[in-house]
């Protein structure tokens, strides 16, 4: 079949490129990433200098499958086995103790090192033809918002500096792997994400604490990609409850363009190219297309984009978290 030829053919490519030290990006289940060789340390550099990430900010080193962990990771807990087994192929990443062979640039000098295995069938068809570990941050420039789709990843990215880009439609989940550190005394959410924190501990069996989002530097978090004023879209963002956001929208002058994400339908029929995103009440829907709508308010080029505050309740976690930040 054609489809099924061209994929592989795509896959060739990607996988030439990747030998030869070059990144290529890909769609994962969460975001878009972009792929280089996890033990090749030219590439790595590389992929900090194309993303102008600073080199402390350590990378997750994605698996074909849960048995290559034990060359990466030092040591593998029961409970990582556990959360492996449940939740991958999947949008959960792990911090273990590293293994001495990784390459420094991968942790960012650290001693643990964070592992996910993703379920998108692209991705699963490169891996697992490219046999072992792949660094794959979020395909955006450092600070700006993850990619959902192909597009947006060529929108950060010019051809000579990602000459490929799998394109695999957009993104199901929409926001970033849940982080569970499993390094601390106890399991540790550093970055929520679809996987909520009742779900890792069902299959535990243990409570877990979740890492606040609080203004650190990079060298204090935790997770040092999960800064306040990360994941920002470029116009200023401000979340307000229903009522201040109806307030502020009914007071906005016809002069002032400032974007809208709201549960409700717009009051008013705005200029073109005013943006009015009514946001569905589903949180997986939300969350998928969250960042999508940021790209797109974003074009408008609005003074600020309002966002109405999302509801209280697990499934919202992650959402809140990336509104936070980019309103931080
Ligand atoms: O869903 C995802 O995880 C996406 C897709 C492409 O797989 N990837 C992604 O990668 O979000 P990136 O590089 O944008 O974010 C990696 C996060 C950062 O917040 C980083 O601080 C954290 O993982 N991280 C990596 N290694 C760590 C470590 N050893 N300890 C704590 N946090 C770590
Ligand atoms: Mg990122």
């Amino acid at each position: 079949m054609s489809t099924t030829s061209s994929l592989d053919t795509a896959c060739e490519q990607a996988l030439s490129l990747l030998k030869q030290g070059n990144a290529v990006a890909l769609p994962t289940e969460t975001v878009y990433g972009l792929a280089v060789d996890a033990r090749n340390p030219e590439a790595l550099a590389h992929l900090f200098e194309l993303k102008g990430r600073p080199a402390e900010h350590p990378l997750i080193v994605h698996l074909a499958s849960a048995e290559q962990l034990e060359h990466w990771a030092d040591a593998v807990p029961e409970a990582a086995g556990k959360l492996a087994e449940a939740f991958w192929p999947g949008p959960l990443t792990l911090i273990l103790p590293k293994k001495a062979d990784v390459p420094d640039a991968v942790t960012g000098g650290k001693t643990t090192i964070a592992l996910r295995v993703p379920q998108h069938p692209m991705a699963q068809e490169l891996l697992q033809a490219f046999g072992s570990g792949l660094a794959i941050p979020s395909a955006n420039k450092f600070g700006r918002l993850s990619p959902t789709k192909a597009k947006h990843v060529r929108a950060d990215f010019t051809e000579e500096e990602v000459p490929l880009i799998l394109d695999g439609g957009q993104c199901e989940v929409g926001l970033e792997s849940t982080i569970v550190d499993l390094t601390g005394e106890k399991p540790e959410i550093l970055r929520p994400g679809a996987i909520t924190a009742a779900q890792v501990e069902a299959v535990l069996g243990q409570p877990v604490k979740v890492a606040a989002v609080v203004n650190k530097s990079a060298k204090e978090s935790k997770a040092p990609g999960t800064l306040p004023h990360h994941y920002a879209p470029e116009a200023p963002l401000k979340v307000f409850n229903k009522g201040a956001l109806e307030a502020k929208v009914q007071a906005m002058s016809a002069h002032v363009r400032n974007a809208v994400i709201s549960f409700n339908r717009s009051p008013r029929i705005w200029p073109s190219v005013f943006y009015w995103k009514r946001a569905p009440q589903d949180a997986e829907a939300y969350a998928q297309g969250l960042y999508n709508w940021l790209r797109e308010a974003d074009q408008t080029k609005p003074g600020q984009i309002w966002v109405e505050l999302p509801p209280d309740g697990p499934d919202w976690l992650a959402i809140h978290d990336r509104l936070k930040r980019a309103s931080s």
